[in-house]
């Protein structure tokens, strides 16, 4: 996939603008200038969020009441109109969506901000969404499976709450554990295949570190899921919520027995994430064809010069469509000398074509 161009309007400090995007583009500013906003556009219009807040009303423009974009990707029309209201409409192709994850198929995107390491250091919540990426974007069924995970964990535990007894908690439990095992068999095929991927790219980024992934699905793979319910009843009725599952799914990275956050550098770290952003959409492209999008945030920090030479040829080579800031585009201007590079430059809200 490709952003061809992206018209924006009222969205946080940035003029109104329409930008025409090639294969590598850069954008460059002072601090407080409007690049992460640029970058929060664009993923605004390819998942229907921020990823720098959950309020839509923080990224509509102080002065006005809501905000609109517009892009042409591999020859769609997407436009996006956010209200302060919460209201949000999506239009692709002139047709009006009816739901906003008709978003997500036309740009898989990856993001890698100076936050990304939240990936290996933070709860298993994001290593479940990185998972779920992929599968979401590979097998059609996913989508329905993962929300009748959702709908009937949370029927169960508001059934906890209400101090139900195990008979009539059981008879969902069929549902919920039909659903489950297909969804743990998809994500788990998902990370076996991924992982030589991941491996190659480990390889260029941190020789000399063996890292290993390991799928945990959210209960003991040893344990029948229906008899593990059963089993942890009382505790869950204690509890209020139900304490295995597809919901407890995780990742685990090691550098030998070690957790990698507990192993690597900040640097590493930070690399250890490009790799695994970067694997996955070439495993995506192999996989089905699709070409995934890059944002970098700050490409810059954590990385030394010879580290961002490495990222940017990594990523270049995947062919994908990559989108950078930094803040002096000197700090870049080797290491994209060889590539055609469209350069943006920001300043208080404006954006110019170099
Ligand atoms: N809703 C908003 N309306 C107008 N300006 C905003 C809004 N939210 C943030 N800003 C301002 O937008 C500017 C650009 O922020 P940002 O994109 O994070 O800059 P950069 O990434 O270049 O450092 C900041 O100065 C911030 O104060
Ligand atoms: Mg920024």
């Amino acid at each position: 996939m490709l952003l061809e161009q992206l018209s924006i309007h009222r969205l946080r400090n940035l003029a109104e603008t329409k930008l025409t995007f090639s294969q590598l583009n850069v954008i460059y500013g002072d601090n407080g200038s409007g690049k992460t906003s640029v970058l929060e556009a664009i993923h605004y219009l390819a998942l229907g969020r921020s990823f720098r807040t959950h309020l839509a009303s923080r990224v509509i423009n102080y002065e006005h009441d809501d905000f609109i974009l517009w892009g042409k990707a591999s020859g769609h029309s997407i436009g996006l109109q956010r209200f302060r209201s919460g209201e949000v409409q999506v239009k692709i192709d002139g047709e009006k969506a009816k739901k906003l994850t008709e978003l997500l198929e036309h740009l898989p995107l990856q993001l890698i901000t100076p936050d990304s390491f939240n990936l290996l250091t933070g709860g298993p919540k994001t290593r479940r969404e990185f998972v779920d990426w992929g599968v979401f974007h590979i097998d059609d069924s996913f989508y329905q499976l993962w929300g009748n995970c959702k709908r009937l964990l949370k029927q169960r535990n508001s059934l906890l709450k209400r101090k139900a007894s195990y008979k009539e908690i059981s008879y969902w439990d069929r549902e919920l554990v039909h659903n489950a095992q297909q969804l743990s068999e998809l994500r788990n095929q998902y990370i076996n295949s991924f992982n030589p991927v991941l491996q190659g790219i480990i390889e260029r980024f941190l020789p000399d570190t063996e890292i290993s992934i390991n799928y945990y699905q959210g209960w003991d793979n040893k344990s029948d899921l229906t008899q593990l319910l059963e089993k942890n009843y009382p505790r869950d009725l204690t509890l209020g919520y139900t304490t295995a599952g597809p919901h407890k799914a995780d990742l685990k990275l090691r550098w030998g027995k070690v957790p990698v956050n507990d192993a690597l550098s900040r640097g590493q770290l930070k690399l250890l994430v490009c790799a695994l952003r970067i694997a996955q959409g070439v495993h995506l492209q192999s996989l089905v064809n699709k070409k995934t999008i890059y944002l970098v945030d700050d490409l810059s920090s954590e990385l030394d010069e010879q580290k961002r030479q490495i990222l940017i040829a990594e990523l270049v080579e995947t062919g994908a469509q990559l989108f950078l800031s930094v803040i002096d585009k000197q700090q870049i201007i080797q290491q994209t000398s060889q590539y055609h590079t469209q350069m943006f430059h920001v300043e208080h809200g404006v954006i110019k074509q170099d």
